[in-house]
């Protein structure tokens, strides 16, 4: 029975029982990633939140280990990060065993209670044994709250640009950036955002990092805010801005708001510190603020999105962050043969497999015009159709198993906008798991993650030709893939 319940997941994280929402602390030390993420061990609706904690090599096969922060008197813990503290700069630990050091919100449900707006403030916690027992900062907490309603999800990262350890902070409807030499004593040197990206809800964890353009010299800041409500599909979702940053002041060089992913099921996604070769390997949490309480599963809620890699690529005119698979996926993947597929115009062809519900489909096309379906023998389909007209891809789940346990779950299709996409042949490519689609459109320059709940696996695929011409789909190829657990 273990990790084969109902809808669940076979290759993403999630936790063996109860409630799961955003990943918190991810940091690789040693060979080994961590993932910390806010754990409710008691229920599977959100509560008191603690750290859970997993550790793994390839960050695909995970070990359950302990809780690993428990709500104390400062008040829950909250959304936070995690890095190794390698000079010892806090004097927590030695420099022969530097110490693992976790900051993060607390937020005090009695002062949240009394109506008060400073209920919400930064605390830490170390660890000398990497990261299996930790210590609450005597301190705590290490950054107090002047009166910001929301104020939280400290993201800390080691900053060369002023030799300073930097922690992005955000305050309802902007970005904090905090410098400090050890990591205890913090002070603010800028903000950014009143007036600029997507201001439907409130902002919540922040990341930023450095990424150097694809096939250029340039490097570019690319700052990721994630907001509820106020996504593109409605609930919650996250915004990037690409741009500079001098040390302390963030600046953004675009006008528009610009989306990670636009499906309704990625949310507060961060990036890990300190990996091999300062690859930028995102994780974001795979469900919505709007229904994630509701989602049908009994024994635990929510997984985790596939492992991304980010990157930066010039598209056009347009800088765009990729978000792709890691390689490492390959791993799990059992492949399948590749074949060509050709489709006249209107005309429709199916594929048969015996689980697509553990699989991916990826295939090479400069077809814009087409529509696939998988179904299973309930009648339940799930529906991704490409409209070149309309220069929008859709994603359709209103048929495609369970829906009805909250109304905003299925109600509209989402609706992605590919209008900057570049001519000539793309890549598809399309993760499925028993409770989730994740679709990659041109290596990640477009991308849509959804949770779905089919009640039967899905075993035929039908592709429709929606143009006026012949379509060659090139290296079809539906692969299985491996179940972790
Ligand atoms: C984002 C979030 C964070 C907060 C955490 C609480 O999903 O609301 O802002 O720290 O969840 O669980």
């Amino acid at each position: 029975e273990l990790y084969n319940e109902p809808y669940r997941p076979q290759w993403h994280f999630s936790p063996e029982k109860k409630w799961m929402n955003d990943p918190n602390g991810l940091v690789y030390y040693k060979g080994v990633y961590h993932l910390f993420y806010q754990y409710y061990p008691e229920d599977i609706v959100w509560g008191p939140m603690h750290w859970g904690h997993a550790v793994s090599q390839d960050l695909l096969h995970w070990e359950h280990k302990p809780v690993a922060l428990y709500p104390d008197r400062h008040g829950y813990i909250f959304s936070g990060s995690a890095v190794v503290d390698t000079r010892n700069t806090s004097g927590l630990g030695s420099l022969e065993n530097p110490p693992m050091i976790a900051i993060f919100t607390y937020h005090d449900p009695k002062g949240e209670k009394e109506g008060r707006n400073d209920y919400q403030t930064q605390g830490m916690a170390y660890s000398l044994d990497h990261g299996d027992s930790w210590t609450k900062y005597m301190g705590n907490p290490i950054i107090k709250n002047d009166g910001f309603k929301d104020f939280r999800d400290p993201k800390v990262f080691w900053n060369d640009k002023s030799d300073k350890w930097t922690m992005l902070l955000v305050a309802g409807d902007h970005l904090q950036i905090w410098l400090s030499d050890n990591l205890i004593d913090w002070k603010k040197v800028s903000e950014f955002g009143r007036d600029q990206g997507a201001h439907g809800g409130v902002w919540e964890c922040p990341d930023m990092f450095k990424l150097q353009v694809e096939g250029s010299k340039e490097e570019k800041w690319v700052l990721l805010i994630s907001i509820n409500p106020g996504a593109p599909n409605g609930g919650s979702g996250t915004q990037y801005f690409i741009g500079d940053f001098d040390g302390e002041t963030f600046s953004s060089d675009q006008e528009e708001n610009r989306w990670i992913d636009w499906g309704m099921d990625d949310y507060a996604g961060v990036t890990y510190n300190n990996t091999p070769d300062n690859k930028r390997i995102f994780i974001g949490w795979m469900s919505n603020w709007l229904y994630g309480q509701q989602a049908p599963t009994k024994k635990w809620r929510s997984a985790m999105t596939v492992p991304r890699i980010l990157s930066l690529k010039k598209i056009g005119d347009t800088l765009s962050l990729m978000n792709y698979p890691i390689s490492q996926f390959n791993a799990i993947v059992e492949n399948g043969i590749p074949k060509n597929i050709t489709i006249d115009k209107k005309e429709k062809t199916q594929v048969g497999f015996d689980n697509f519900n553990q699989a991916q489909v990826t295939f090479t096309t400069d077809a814009k015009d087409f529509q696939l379906v998988f179904k299973n023998g309930l009648g339940e389909h799930l529906d991704l159709t490409m409209d070149d007209h309309k220069k929008l891809f859709f994603l359709d789940r209103s048929q495609s198993g369970t829906t009805d346990f909250e109304k905003d779950f299925a109600s509209k299709e989402q609706q992605m906008p590919i209008g900057n996409l570049p001519s000539g042949p793309l890549e598809v490519r399309i993760l499925l798991d028993r409770s989730s689609v994740e679709i990659f459109i041109d290596k990640g320059q477009y991308v849509m993650t959804a949770q779905i709940f089919p009640n039967e696996n899905y075993d035929t695929l039908s592709i429709e030709n929606r143009s006026d011409r012949t379509i060659n789909l090139r290296n079809f190829v539906v692969d299985g893939i491996h179940g972790v657990w």
